[in-house]
This record gives C-alpha cells, structure tokens and sequence, in this order.
C-alpha cells in the first residue's frame, strides 16, 4: 500500500524529469512539399520505444491494420518502416522528428498456434534513421489502413554520425567515469575492462558506437530505477515512522496535504533531487 502511494507521489516527478529536449511534429496529416529525397513510408508508432542502428528487434503483430502493413510492405518488396516515438504534451498527441528505421528479416504466421491471438511474430534488423517531415495518413485502431509518413530515410548517411564524435576523448570521459564508480559506492558500475573493450567503430554492427548507445541507455534504466528504489526506502520509512507517531499505522494511503510540514519539505527535497539526477542522466546522452 506505501509503497503504491509513494509511487503516486514520485511519478509527477519521473515524467517531468524526463521530458527531454527531442523535437517532436504533430501527429495530424500535414501537406509537405516533397522532394527527391522524400519518400512515402510505413509508420508503426511504438510509444517511448527507441532503436537504434544494428539492433534486432521481434515483435508479435496482432491488430489489422499492421497486418496489412506487413502485407503490404512484403508484397511491395520494401520490408521496411519506422517506428516514431509518441507523447502527449498539453493535451496534443505527438510523433518524434527522427524514428529508426527497421527492415523486416523474417515473418512467420503464428495465428493457427497462438489461436489468433497474435498472426505475425517478425524479427527485424534496425537499419537507419529516418527524418520524418511530416504526416500523410493516420490510421485508426481496429481498421485495415497503417499509418504512413512523409520522410528522408537516411540508411548509410547516419553511420557517419560518429565522424561528429571525438572518439579518443570518450574513451578517456568513459575511463573517468568507471574509475570514479569504483572509488565510490555506485551501486550501478561498469566494469574496469569495458574501458578497453568499449564499442566506438564506425558503422552499425556489432562492436559499433551505436551499441554503446545501447548500453549507455542500459546503464540509465538500472541507474533510474536504483535511485526510485532508494528514494522509496527513505521516504517510506520517515511516513511509517509519522504514521506510527499518529497510531495509524495501519492506514492504507494518505495525501500529501495531510503530511505534517517537515515531512512535506522532506518529501520536495527528495522530489527535487530526484529531477536533478535525472535530468542530469538524461541531458548527458544528448
Ligand atoms: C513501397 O511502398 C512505399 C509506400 O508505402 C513506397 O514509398 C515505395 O516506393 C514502394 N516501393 C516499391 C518498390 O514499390
């Protein structure tokens, strides 16, 4: 039961430390005016889920309209289409400017094991980044059509992005960063050996910068739930103490308002170390 209610009182905190800098278009059809690089493509908006370069991805497709746009995208020969992140901000819904790209490998039809439940389970390879220049058709929930989007997908451009990267002073910023996890008592740490064997070759297979991505985000997921885990235990023990104070302790939930002053202040003070950290996590891997 605390625990749930102090999950209550983080997650304000969690979502606006996390809104991040990442441009974003509306997610409504918009007329653009192409050009030679611009190409229609199938759109499979994934909420906050990111690829990158080089990655394998499975999914288990069930809903009619990316039935269809599997079908589609096998008979046309493409194999391919990007998946934008999506948000809500102030009440408009939104697709990220850039979104991986992903070709599909392979596609088995599942529908007679899985009793319908799922038809298609694809795997996929992340190819490339596409920079999508606006919305030509939305696609409703239960309906055969997919969503497609107008965009530039950049396949061998984007490999080139580490050229932008001074490679020799992250590995020596990555050996700081492991030494000083080891003098102190960081629960998340890297291993002093993945200094040496950090991933910085161009391209995108294994071995690539693009896998250090991923391990960075790795890192930040652990780091995160570490310090809402940690957070949780501090907290919770001051309310039962108060609770205790009161002799309630058994009371299922109680509001913030009700906490007395100091617990108040402890609780804001947490709250904004929470969004510091965070926010510092998260403004790093820009
Ligand atoms: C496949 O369809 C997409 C639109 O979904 C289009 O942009 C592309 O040119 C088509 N490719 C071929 C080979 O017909």
């Amino acid at each position: 039961m605390i625990k749930s209610l102090l999950l209550l009182l983080l997650l304000p905190v969690f979502s606006r430390a996390l809104t991040s800098p990442i441009s974003y278009l509306p997610l409504e059809p918009t007329t653009i005016n192409t050009n030679t690089k611009i190409t229609i493509i199938p759109t499979f908006p994934l909420g906050s889920t990111v690829y990158t370069p080089g990655e394998s991805v499975t999914l288990s497709i069930f809903e009619p309209r990316y039935r269809k746009m599997y079908d589609h995208i096998l008979l046309n020969g493409s194999r391919r289409f990007i998946v934008p992140q999506t948000v809500v901000q102030n009440g408009k819904k939104l697709i990220s400017e850039y979104a991986p790209v992903l070709y599909l490998e392979e596609l088995k039809d599942v529908s007679s094991k899985t009793d319908d439940q799922v038809k298609y389970l694809c795997s996929h390879k992340c190819v490339g980044i596409a920079k999508i220049a606006g919305v030509k058709r939305l696609s409703q929930p239960g309906m055969d059509e997919w969503m497609e989007s107008y965009a530039e997908v950049l396949e061998e451009e984007v490999i080139g992005v580490e050229d932008a990267v001074d490679l020799t002073s992250l590995r020596s910023h990555y050996k700081k960063l492991v030494d000083l996890q080891h003098e102190t008592t960081s629960s998340v740490r890297f291993t002093k050996d993945s200094v040496s064997t950090l991933a910085l070759s161009p391209g995108k297979d294994e071995g690539s910068l693009w896998s250090t991505c991923r391990l960075w985000s790795r890192f930040k997921e652990q780091y995160a739930s570490n310090l809402e885990r940690e957070i949780q235990e501090i907290l919770q023990v001051k309310i039962l103490e108060h609770l205790k104070n009161l002799g309630k302790e058994n009371t299922a939930s109680i509001n913030f308002e009700n906490l007395p002053e100091g617990l108040k202040k402890d609780v804001l003070e947490v709250e904004k170390r929470v969004r510091e950290e965070v926010r510092n996590c998260v403004a790093r891997s820009e």
